[in-house]
Formats: structure tokens, sequence, C-alpha cells
């Protein structure tokens, strides 16, 4: 990564290998075209959620999902009038539930397109009906046929018990669900997705084999103060929940200590503003447009810039087995105002942080091409 400053501990621009989003919800239909630009104009690849209504649950769902993405994007850019499209390459998952078959699991792999199999238990989050009842009395033999062929699990980590509180279902989750998992499935790969707690951390630090992990911006940026300051901020709200300050800074230290088991992941997840703000609001945010500037922001609070490029462009390819993109890019320092909201759909979303202003932004300049 290259710094360009007189100070070298506050520089102007940095510029990166291009980086990936390992962790991105799109949805569909008339919502596509309006946030997939959003990612590409950043990123060059990205791991694309599969909790649709209904879910992608098999390689010709995944791979039928896949061309309207490109489609998306292919007309996003025409809307936008660009240039050129920016090369972006959707990393397709299944959705486990109690019923995917070994056999898709392997035709999955043999496809080349399908990067990973996502668990949610079932209630757990947004479009999780669908979703595992009990991981190892259902899903052994899937299980198997994944550790066998390299297939990633993608975890949502949090048990869906309502006895356990909701900011400990993450630290449970270890104890009940990952634990046994990893014990039955050693070599399985894993990646605990949008780690929230300093338990999370620890675990997936000291862990033995094959396991990675993402964080979102939100999480390194906010603790659950945020969901309550002057009132109930639904933008705010996602799962796993933001928690305390003592997770946050857990979450920051691993996020920019060069372990290369920790990358990027936004969790994008758009809902409309009407989805949000009601009296049951959806959880997610939208973080996809200013996802760089928002790491930045977060990697420069603890003054490790010169950790962003591996945690964002090396970490993740090295894990899924990808080599890391040959493009660049370039943040500057300026600011750049998040608007009030963005056209969703015949909708509208209300990015994180809307009506703040962040210290980076990406540059355009033709150098990134
Ligand atoms: O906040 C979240 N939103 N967490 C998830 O796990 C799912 C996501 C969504 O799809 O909206
Ligand atoms: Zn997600």
């Amino acid at each position: 990564m290259a710094t360009e400053s007189h100070a070298a501990s506050s520089p102007a621009r940095i510029r990166l290998i291009q980086p990936d989003d390992w962790h991105l919800h799109l949805r569909d239909g008339s919502v596509l075209r309006h946030v997939v630009l959003d990612s590409a104009r950043q990123f060059g690849r990205a791991i694309i959620m599969p909790n649709l209504k209904p879910p992608v649950l098999t390689l010709e769902d995944a791979r039928a999902y896949r061309d309207r993405i490109r489609n998306a994007l292919r007309l996003a850019c025409e809307q936008a009038g660009a240039d050129a499209m920016p090369s972006f390459e959707p990393l397709m998952t299944l959705y486990l539930t109690d019923r995917t078959t070994p056999d898709e699991i392997r035709r999955a792999r043999d496809s080349g397109f399908v990067h990973g199999v996502k668990l949610y238990p079932a209630g757990a989050t947004t479009h999780s009906d669908a979703g595992v009842t009990d991981l190892l009395g259902q899903c052994r033999t899937t299980l198997a046929a994944m550790q066998a062929c390299g297939m990633p699990l993608l975890v949502h980590g949090e048990v869906t018990d309502p006895a356990v509180d909701l900011f400990d279902r993450e630290a449970v989750f270890i104890e009940r669900v990952m634990q046994p998992l990893r014990r039955a499935f050693p070599e399985l790969k894993v990646v605990f997705e949008h780690l929230t707690t300093a338990d999370g951390a620890a675990y997936v630090m000291q862990a033995e084999g094959p396991i990675g992990a993402t964080l979102t911006p939100q999480h390194l940026l906010y603790n659950r103060n945020a969901l309550f300051k002057g009132g109930l901020r639904p933008h705010w709200y996602c799962l796993p929940v933001l928690k305390r300050e003592t997770h946050r800074l857990a979450l920051l230290e691993a996020a920019t200590s060069g372990n290369p088991r920790f990358f990027l992941g936004t969790d994008s997840a758009p809902h409309p503003r009407g989805a949000k703000e009601q009296d049951c609001g959806c959880a997610g945010c939208y973080t996809a447009r200013y996802a760089m500037a928002l790491y930045a922001t977060a990697f420069e609070s603890v003054g490790r810039l010169d950790r962003l490029e591996a945690f964002a462009s090396k970490h993740g390819p090295a894990f899924y087995g990808l080599p890391p993109n040959p493009g660049a890019l370039i943040l500057e320092r300026g600011g750049n105002p998040i608007p009030r909201d963005l056209p969703l759909g015949e909708d509208v979303v209300v990015p994180l942080a809307a009506g703040e202003s962040l210290p980076w932004r990406v540059s355009q300049d033709a150098e990134q091409a």
C-alpha cells in the first residue's frame, strides 16, 4: 500500500490493491440496479448473500441470480452514463437448509462460481425462516461434503433461543454451536460472519483449523449507544446488534492487528426507509456506497491506515483461495457528505450515518483504472 503525504501518519491519499467485500446483500428486482454500482465502484468482487425471498437454494438459483446481478450492473452503468463498466465479480453462495443435499454442494463446488454456503439459524435475522433448525442434527452429511470439497460455511453466529439475552447470543453461539461444529468437522472452512464481540474475536484468534471472520464498518465505528442517541435510531439497527464499547475496541484491535483471519465484509443490507422506520423495523445498515471511506475512518482512528490494505484486499482472497485483484483503488482525504437518502427501487434507503460527513472519499482519478 502506498501512502502519499509529508506526514506519513496522516496521508492525503492512499493507494490500495482493489478491495473485495466478503459479505454483501444486494437483494433482487428493481432494488438491484440501485445498489450494485455502489459496490462495483469500490470492490472487485463480493460474496453475495443468498437470503432472498425465496432463498438461493440451488446451483441453478445461484446462476440465475448472478445473471440478474450482471444485467443490473450493465443497466446501472448505462443509467449513470458511465464510460466503462467496472469489472465486478459476484461470488455466489447457497442458503443452507435442513434439506440441502451433499450432491448440491458438490455440483456448486464444481461450478467454480459458488464460493460458500450460508448458515442462517432459523429465526436469527432477516429472511432466515427457511434456515437451519438443528445444524449437527440435520446437516451432517452436507457438512461432511462441504469439508471434503473445501466449500466454506459462512456462519451467522447467533443462537435464537429466546431465553438468551440478545447481547449474549454470539458468545453463547460459540459454546453451543461453533465449538461442537468444529470438533465434528475440524477441516471445514468456516467464516464467522460479522463478528460483534470480544468473545468472538478471541475465539477466532485462538481457534485451530481453517477459520476466518468478517468485520463490518458499523461494528468498528459504533457501539450500542448509537442505537439510542437522542432517541431510537433504526438506521443503526442490524443483527447481530451493536455491542458495548469494550467489544468495539476488541474488534478494532482484531481488524487492525494484521492477523490474516480478519477481513472486510460490509454486511451492507438495504431496506426501504419505511421498513426500518416502523413499529417493528428490519435489521440491516446500508453501508455499500461509503464502505471504504467508513473503514478508512475506523483504521485511522487508531493510527493504523497502514494495515487497511491487508484487511481489505489481501486476507479475504487468501482465505478463499483466490488471487488479489489486479486493479487499485485510491482513497483521498476530503469531506464526503453522506446524503439523507438514496434511491432504492421505487423507494429510498437511508444510509448509515446519513447527514454526517466522512474524512475520506474514493478518488475519481483515472489512475484507478
Ligand atoms: O442486519 C442484518 N441484516 N443482519 C443480517 O444478518 C441480515 C441482514 C439483511 O439481510 O437485512
Ligand atoms: Zn448479512
